[in-house]
């Protein structure tokens, strides 16, 4: 029958998820599918009975569940349970085990692109303080860099990020206007609001004016690819780092949680851009 894989949400009809999870099932060479369970929040326990019903081998979890499928679980691993958030589900001994990947896969595309970028001499600015945020925040803090600061348009969320701290980084919360005033200080400056997405995609969340030319300049957001705070970025002569590469490496980890094969990806990253360009 094949490994037997899902996504659940609301809404997920548009879901690039089943598309980069057959590139990997035929990458690994291995048999299965990979389908979406959609239901509104009040069907969540029947969209769970439906999967177990299925014996379903893992899957993954979006929005409006990424929290409250914590209580459906038996156990849930450590980093997950400090984010309060999972987005992936393993099935294994007749119980469910639900983690995080979206921090350890973004700083893995980072990595893939730019091997020496993170080292204990690093600065990173982060811009946002929402669900992406805190996963991102997480793995950099495990990463050992030297210090992570978090500009947030709501400053109460940006300090409720600093309990996910590891006591050897350096982090402060400041305003938007401190960031673009410091933003020569920074090596890593990583975009993880929803600014710039897809209809508004002239917003830029902060001006660039005082980037340094050797800086990398990362926004999750993917849709569209090249975002104006990117496209910003480029003109200013820094590198950058494009979302949807963090989309495929989220998803290689929960793969390799599921099947225990671990794939090389990297040339999924262009397939994977040119289907969001539509070619
Ligand atoms: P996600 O899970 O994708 O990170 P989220 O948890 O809703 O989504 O977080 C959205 C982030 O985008 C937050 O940092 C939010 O800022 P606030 O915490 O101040 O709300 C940020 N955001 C969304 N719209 C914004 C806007 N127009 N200007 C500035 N920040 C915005």
């Amino acid at each position: 029958m094949g490994y037997q894989l899902g996504l659940i949400g609301h809404p997920i009809s548009h879901s690039l998820s089943p598309w980069i999870h057959q590139q990997f099932l035929d990458l690994a060479e291995l048999d299965g599918e990979y389908k979406l369970y959609e239901g509104s929040p009040d069907r969540l326990p029947q969209l769970l009975e439906e999967l177990k019903a299925k014996k379903i081998n893992g899957f993954n979890v979006t929005v409006p569940y990424k929290q409250v499928i914590v209580d459906y679980l038996d156990e849930i691993d450590p980093d997950a349970e400090l984010l309060g958030a999972v987005n992936t589900v393993v099935y294994s001994n007749g119980k469910w085990k639900g983690y995080s990947t979206d921090g350890e896969g973004y700083v893995r595309s980072l990595i893939e692109t730019f091997p020496n970028l993170l080292t204990n001499q690093t600065s990173v600015l982060l811009l946002g303080a929402g669900g992406a945020a805190r996963g991102i925040y997480r793995a950099l803090n495990g990463q050992g860099v030297a210090k992570v600061d978090i500009a947030n348009r709501s400053k109460d969320k940006a300090e409720q990020l600093l309990s996910l701290r590891i006591d050897e980084v350096d982090s402060n919360v400041i305003s938007y206007q401190q960031a673009e005033e410091q933003l020569a200080e920074y090596d890593l400056i990583i975009q993880t609001t929803s600014v710039g997405m897809k209809p508004n995609v002239e917003e830029q969340v902060i001006q660039l004016d005082n980037i340094r030319q050797d800086a990398v300049v990362s926004d999750i957001v993917y849709q569209p690819i090249m975002t104006q705070f990117l496209r910003d970025a480029s003109m200013r002569g820094a590198n950058i780092h494009h979302g949807h590469a963090m989309l495929l490496y989220q998803g290689e980890l929960a793969f390799e949680k599921w099947t225990n094969k671990k794939l090389d990806v990297t040339h999924l990253v262009q397939k994977l851009e040119n289907k969001l360009r539509g070619e």
